[in-house]
């Protein structure tokens, strides 16, 4: 590993900025600091300057001026044209070697294409994913980097000690491939959090459907947060329901719109995995419900006109549920990221990125917002068994997954019977359902293609395109 640079640099200076250049300046780095408009660098400075070397800029060119060559400079900026705008900049005033490393959750195929713009001028784009929010970004995120294999020798060491550490105490970093392979994986990393968010916001909802006093629904989480369970968003979620409202004299969870937003991962993962042909059903189940939450009076008409007293919904047992849903809670998680795995395989193939699984799994160990003692079934998997034909069938995932799956049956028909809405344990469901099924129904579909539009189906007996004369 080449040695650790004395001096980078960091622009944009938002909180995860702000937190990463103090993370540098504490691994004993004199970090060069920028920010678009300088009353944030002047404040930055004014409340972190002691903490370590810093160096505030109004403009590019003196930040550049103060890093040692190859410099080595990181992005915090939002994803979209003002990394466009900044690289343009940069590029006039940077030298060949130099590395930026883009930080921000930009669109893998932006990443690839400034990669080539860089390398043009024998400079180094780095896309890096980056996760973990304000805390990790501190003390130590999930690093993701993709670009060319040269660019990443001259960050390694910087990246490492950046990061945060994995189960066994390993950085949880690695290199993921080339061009845009480092935001794929951070887009990834991001569709498996919907489905996950969504999952425990589910779980929330029928335990509330079930009148669990808040209190006990709180307890629950604490205490299914152990074992195969035991996860930040978990953990985070247990957090959230305890928060008092020092306004309202109630909890903080009562009082908080029910209208999800969103700054567009999810979305291009579906897209993508639309575009690619792969299946990614809990990521998009748990992204049209983000849309459907924000349809307000949509919501309240349907409500207004099809009450769902109507339809006669079962009451449940609360006893019998927080008994099942842990359990459906380990299935539908493993299926997620067992999705998102799956998703990664099928790119790493069509993109030709090197980019090893059982890292991938391993970097997300510590650090990042899924992290989840679930990821080492994945990551053990994948080191005995690289190309696995679906990451469900890795045989310590799937050891984890058959005891749980009676439950999250259970849960499926409990959601239906009583009318919670689930859509992502049912997508969950489903998608095991599916890829265990003996033989799909689907013949039936090829068959009607066939008869209103020609379109020929395959026989299971023998070989080639067969058509049926329908009208005969
Ligand atoms: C992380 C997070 C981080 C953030 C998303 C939120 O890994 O640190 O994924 O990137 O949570 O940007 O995304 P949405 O606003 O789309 O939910």
């Amino acid at each position: 590993m080449s040695p650790l640079p004395r001096t980078a640099g960091v622009i944009g200076l938002g909180t995860m900025g702000t937190s990463f250049a103090r993370n540098l300046a504490r691994n004993n780095i004199t970090v060069s600091v920028h920010n678009r408009t300088y009353a944030k660098t002047a404040a930055f400075l004014n409340k972190y300057g002691n903490e370590g070397s810093f160096a505030g800029f109004r403009n590019l060119k003196g930040l550049v001026q103060n890093i040692e060559r190859p410099r080595r400079i990181f992005l915090f900026v939002p994803a979209g044209s003002a990394v466009d705008t900044l690289l343009a900049r940069l590029r006039r005033l940077l030298a060949p070697e130099d590395i930026v490393i883009d930080c921000g959750n930009s669109f893998w195929k932006d990443t690839e294409r400034r990669k080539q713009r860089f390398a043009r001028a024998r400079m180094h784009w780095i896309g890096c994913g980056v996760s973990g929010g304000k805390k990790g970004a501190l003390e130590g995120p999930s690093l993701m980097p993709g670009g060319d294999p040269k660019g990443w020798k001259q960050v390694r060491h910087i990246l490492t000690t950046a990061a945060a550490r994995d189960f066994h105490g390993t950085a949880c970093v690695a290199y993921l491939g080339t061009g845009g392979s480092g935001h794929f994986v951070k887009m990834v990393h991001n569709a498996i959090e919907y489905g996950i968010l969504q999952l425990l916001a589910e779980s929330y909802h029928l335990l509330k459907s079930a009148r669990i006093p808040l209190p006990r629904i709180q307890a629950l989480f604490r205490r299914w947060n152990s074992g195969t369970l035991s996860s930040f968003l978990l953990e985070s979620a247990a957090r959230v329901l305890a928060e008092r409202d020092p306004h309202a004299h109630s909890y903080l969870i009562e009082h908080i719109q029910d209208q999800a937003g969103e700054k567009g991962e999810g979305k291009w993962a579906v897209q993508e995995a639309l575009a690619m042909g792969i299946p990614l059903p809990i990521t998009a189940a748990a992204v049209f419900t983000r849309f459907s939450s924000q349809k307000k009076e949509a919501r309240e008409a349907i409500l207004h006109a099809l009450p769902p007293r109507q339809a006669r919904p079962r009451r449940i047992s609360p006893s019998s549920l927080s008994r099942a849903l842990p359990h459906a809670l380990i299935a539908a998680s493993l299926i997620a990221y067992a999705e998102g795995f799956f998703f990664l395989q099928k790119a790493k193939k069509q993109y030709e990125w090197s980019m090893p699984l059982e890292e991938v799994a391993r970097i997300w160990e510590g650090g990042c917002i899924i992290r989840s003692r679930m990821l080492e079934y994945f990551h053990t998997g994948y080191k005995r068994q690289s190309n696995p034909k679906h990451p469900l069938a890795l045989p310590n995932v799937a050891d984890a997954l058959i005891p749980a799956l009676p439950s999250l049956a259970t849960i499926a028909s409990v959601t239906a019977s009583s009318l919670i809405p689930a859509p992502a344990f049912h997508a969950a469901f489903d998608t095991y359902r599916s890829l265990s099924a003996i033989r799909l129904p689907t013949s039936l579909i090829q068959g009607i293609r066939d008869l209103f539009g020609a379109h020929g189906y395959e026989r299971d007996d023998s070989p080639g395109i067969f058509h049926t004369s329908w009208d005969a």
